[in-house]
């Protein structure tokens, strides 16, 4: 690996380190200059670059090849919709979407949950209710959907496209609205009850150019949100662009006014419909512009392959038919690797604690540090016997916690202790489970000690 000047500057940091954690290996890995992939390039300012994936294609070889290779977020396209884990009134059904969620758990990626709550994609039955029936049953699959899945999603689609095209800056009309201006609140009060960790995101189409009456309408609703306390962490801009619908030039004013709320912003069904150069230079300014705004935390892409694409003739994704690397992708590479504040420093801590459990665990921390932020990912590895739980202590002295997944968390700075959430909490003997956070501020010296239970 090729050391950048930037990486050799930091070897005095070794032996500051070293001396401050006693009787722990240190390892100062370099950072190389270019990532050559979409989610190893995206991590590098502490962001994720993901993909919607359908269940159904996980067994071409092809497409699992660069989903595995060069994404670190998925989404379900079709699996966690209303009609397909509520086919029948309080039957749920999850395997298609568990299937996805396995897939890329086993892969240690991240999963966005999509969606909870839409006008679209309904079940029969529930596309024929009204009133209070319909209001309480979309309050029951919200709860049902984020309480099987709790732990598992880092960011949950709540509600999906419930404001109306054109000038008028409303909510659109639908049999969810028809319950009342209340529905879109009540579900994410849902949704934060059944799964505290999820980020609840709100998330639209039409909704990128900041002068559209749209994208003021979802703006002010979110204003209002945060400002009577209702759960909403993100934003979510789907963002299918074709030349109906181009990127707008204030696009990345978008982002920024929306992350000036005090929400992280997500670019979620990425796809632009063209070919050649100018598709290139659309997802550039794109990617860029998320780069640029420091709440952007990533980018989805809505497929893998133009022939997986919803909107397959237009051609608008990354690589081609038959797997191939477009110039659209190696603009997006390319912009991921040379924006955004860079991280500064990639250090991994270990040190050992036996706790009271018989074999002990160890832990040790690989820390993704930029210019006023970080990206921790910690490796909990049990000893010589199995771990039926654990607990591990962190040290934030200079940096805030902003959100974390796969552990509970005692506080967001200064001594924070994480813990096993259900299902990472056996681990046999010398394997392996990791959670991760990311925050505001410096993440160094976390120097983590795990104790087994
Ligand atoms: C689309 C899927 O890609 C298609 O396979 C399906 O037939 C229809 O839905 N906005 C959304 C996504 O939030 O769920 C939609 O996905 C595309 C538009």
């Amino acid at each position: 690996m090729k050391l950048t000047s930037r990486s050799v500057s930091l070897i005095p940091l070794v032996a500051t380190v070293s001396a401050a954690v006693l009787g722990a290996s240190l390892i100062v890995t370099a950072t190389a200059n270019a990532a050559t992939t979409l989610g190893a390039a995206a991590a590098q300012s502490g962001r994720y670059f993901g993909t919607a994936v359908a269940a159904n294609k996980l067994g071409d070889s092809t497409y699992t090849g660069i989903l595995n290779r060069e994404f670190d977020m998925v989404t379900a396209e079709n699996e966690m919709k209303m009609d397909a884990t509520e086919p029948n009134q309080n039957q749920f059904s999850y395997g298609n979407a568990d299937r996805i969620v396995n897939q890329a758990r086993n892969q240690g990626k991240r999963v966005r949950g999509h969606a909870l709550a839409w006008h679209s994609q309904q079940p029969g039955w529930m596309q024929n209710m009204s009133g209070t029936a319909l209001r309480n049953a979309m309050l029951n699959h919200v709860t049902q959907v984020a309480t099987y899945y709790r732990g598992k999603i880092y960011a949950w689609d709540v509600v999906n496209e419930a404001f109306a095209d054109g000038s008028g800056g409303g909510r659109r009309d639908s049999n969810l609205q028809r319950t009342g201006n209340d529905w879109i609140e009540a579900a994410f009060r849902a949704a934060r009850a059944a799964d505290p960790g999820a980020k609840l995101c709100y998330n639209d189409y039409n909704t990128d150019d900041w002068s559209h009456a749209k994208t003021q309408a979802v703006y002010r609703m979110v204003q209002d949100f945060k400002s009577r306390g209702v759960p909403i962490d993100c934003v979510g801009l789907q963002s299918h662009f074709n030349s109906n619908s181009p990127v707008p030039s204030n696009y990345q004013t978008t982002l920024q006014n929306f992350a000036n709320l005090g929400v992280d912003v997500q670019i979620t069904e990425l796809d632009i419909e063209g070919s050649g150069s100018t598709q290139a230079q659309n997802y550039q300014r794109v990617t860029q512009a998320c780069l640029a705004v420091a709440r952007c935390t990533g980018i989805t892409v809505w497929g893998i392959r133009d022939t997986d694409s919803w909107r397959a003739s237009g051609t608008p994704l990354l690589f081609d038919g038959s797997g191939a690397k477009k110039a659209a992708y190696n603009s997006v590479l390319d912009a991921l690797n040379a924006g955004g504040p860079g991280p500064t420093t990639t250090t991994t801590t270990t040190t050992t604690s036996n706790g009271p459990g018989p074999g002990g665990c160890t832990a040790s921390v690989s820390l993704n540090q930029w210019n006023g932020g970080f990206v921790a990912t910690v490796k909990v590895t049990a000893g010589s016997s199995a771990l039926r739980g654990w607990s591990v202590a962190t040290t934030l002295s200079n940096g805030t916690v902003t959100g974390s997944w796969s552990a509970n968390r005692s506080g967001t700075s200064g001594a924070i202790t994480w813990s096993n959430v259900d299902y990472n909490a056996n681990v046999p003997a010398g394997q392996s489970t990791e959670f991760g956070f990311q925050g505001n501020g410096s993440g160094a010296g976390l120097n983590p000690a795990c104790t087994a239970s």
